[in-house]
């Protein structure tokens, strides 16, 4: 072999062994699965989003000054921001990618990662951003029509024409991100924004009409499914003979969830980030009738129909906007399942709603994020909200350790309690001990109720006797169960401190008055505390 040829060889070995050690070292965001919990991956290590998401019309560089210093006051590790298909694809086959390179370069400059949102062919429910050659011709990319023949503010989701465009810009956008982002800036995509329907509960066009009176489709028969519906065949096979008063309701969400699946799917395999469909919640304990709520999007009680109708989807995300801990709660409880990783990518921003980054994350979630982060003001883009503190002070804590965190949630060590709406104590079970948690600020020696429902306590299980604590607004105390149950017990020591670059750094041991007479306390300022528990 000459010299020449030599160096060559070496030269393209090189560049494939770099190309390989480059894809080792950054491998594309997945969600995975180990014993039963989820996690999601960013460069090949579990992450928790502590996100923030914009408001609607904040995706244009005029807005993004106010949208990043929100994201900095939080001390986020990921915005949410919608890009728009009227933006993206003006005229039919052309395509400007401009805003998702600024999003992508700004998003580097800050540090923080991205979750692109896809208002596209459902926005609420609503075609409002298709674009306008799509809106002008409503012949070809038709809205729902209402039961009484009426004109519905929504896509049907039945009509090839509208699904081919979408799927062709979808897939347009992946492209492009999968050659402008190697170092996987965008770490999920949501695909549309609260897809479904208001004012009507499915599509009665005479094509509808035509579907819904035929067999349903074969894959939704499967015993489980049916099972996890809670129906038989007994009856038939149409829509009606097997879901009676519900029939209208699943028959759109399965075509909206099949619709949706089809763009999810066409996406990933250009590029295959994770991807995920937010819904509007209805209520979770009453089993409304769908006339109250957005219907055909993935709501809990549909959430069998999405999963067999679009197995593409990685994940059905709630986004919480309900009044009161019970709901809240249930919501939190009902998208932790075994097929559904829980991520809340809207939650109002509302004090009350901080204490639930607790509860997503010891529900094996993979990130919670309020909404409308920004000032949504041109003119004073700058016009940070007081709402964010409550989150800013959570995640400001939290942000050093949250590749530690998403760890321990990963292996299933994590367990929190929130504040519910009656301020009740409550207590978490860890083994040989067992936390008392009780809500309120200490002062002089007695416990005063909090004014509104904001505390919150998280813990750790490093050890049988040894915990991290993170809290807000409560008081706890332990107990000894199992075999020391009835025992004296004490601190061995209390350590409060901060993570940083993934290690416990003390800054003080608090004793005394701060963890005597049943102690330690947290105020509205969370903190982390590690602590070591004996029996005597
Ligand atoms: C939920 C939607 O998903 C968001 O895009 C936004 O419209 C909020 N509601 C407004 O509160």
């Amino acid at each position: 072999m000459t010299k020449k040829i030599t160096l060559s060889v070496f030269f393209v070995l090189y560049i494939i062994g770099n190309a390989f050690s480059q894809q080792a070292l950054n491998p594309i965001p997945q969600i995975v699965q180990k014993n039963g919990k989820h996690a999601l991956l960013v460069d090949g290590k579990p992450y928790f989003i502590l996100g923030g998401q914009a408001h609607n019309s904040s995706g244009w560089p005029v807005m993004l000054p106010g949208v990043w210093s929100a994201v900095n006051e939080m001390h986020a590790n990921t915005l949410e921001i919608p890009i728009y298909w009227e933006q993206i694809e003006p005229e039919p086959g052309k395509f400007n990618f401009s805003i998702v390179d600024t999003l992508l370069l700004q998003a580097r400059q800050h540090h923080t990662r991205l979750v692109l949102i896809w208002f596209a062919t459902w926005k609420n429910g609503s075609n409002h951003y298709m674009p306008e050659w799509m809106k002008r011709d409503a012949a070809k990319y038709p809205n729902v029509t209402g039961r009484k023949g009426q004109a519905i503010d929504s896509p049907s989701p039945l009509y090839q024409a509208t699904l081919s465009a979408d799927i062709n810009a979808f897939t347009a956008v992946m492209a492009h991100l999968k050659q402008a982002d190697q170092q996987h800036t965008v770490i999920m995509m949501q695909v549309e924004n609260e897809p479904g329907t208001w004012d009507s509960v499915r599509d009665f066009s005479a094509t509808a009409q035509k579907l819904f009176e035929g067999a349903v489709p074969q894959a939704l028969l499967q015993p489980e499914v049916l099972k996890a519906l809670n129906v038989t065949t007994a009856n038939g096979n149409t829509w009606q003979s097997i879901f009676g008063d519900r029939a209208d309701e699943y028959f759109h969400a399965w075509h909206v969830a099949n619709y949706i699946g089809q763009v999810v799917a066409a996406g990933k395999k250009v590029y295959p980030l994770p991807m995920y469909v937010n819904a509007a919640l209805r209520d979770p304990l009453t089993n409304p009738s769908a006339t109250n709520y957005e219907s055909g999007g993935p709501t809990d009680n549909v959430i069998p129909i999405w999963k067999t109708a679009a197995p593409a989807i990685d994940l059905l995300a709630p986004d919480i906007y309900l009044n009161g801990s019970e709901k809240e709660l249930k919501v939190i409880e009902l998208y932790n399942r075994p097929d559904n990783v829980l991520f809340v990518p809207e939650a109002g921003l509302v004090s009350t709603n901080a204490k639930y980054l607790y509860s997503v994350i010891a529900n094996n979630g993979i990130g919670f994020s309020p909404f409308g982060i920004d000032g949504n003001d041109v003119n004073s883009p700058q016009n940070i909200k007081e709402g964010l503190i409550p989150f800013s002070r959570e995640y400001k804590l939290l942000a050093p350790m949250i590749r530690q965190l998403a760890k321990w949630d990963y292996d299933g060590m994590i367990s929190s309690v929130v504040e519910h709406d009656d301020h009740e104590q409550q207590t978490i079970d860890l083994g040989s001990w067992q936390a008392i948690v009780k809500f309120g600020e200490r002062k002089a020696g007695a416990i005063h109720p909090n004014k509104e429902p904001l505390g919150g306590l998280m813990i750790v299980r490093l050890g049988d006797d040894e915990f991290l604590l993170v809290g807000t607004l409560c008081n706890v105390t332990f107990c000894p169960l199992k075999n020391n149950t009835g025992r004296a017990w004490q601190y061995l020591k209390v350590e409060e401190g901060k993570y940083d670059k993934d290690k416990f750094k003390m800054s003080r041991i608090l004793n005394g008055d701060e963890t005597d007479w049943g102690g330690p306390q947290f105020e509205s300022d969370p903190v982390l505390l590690h602590a070591t528990l004996v029996v005597r």
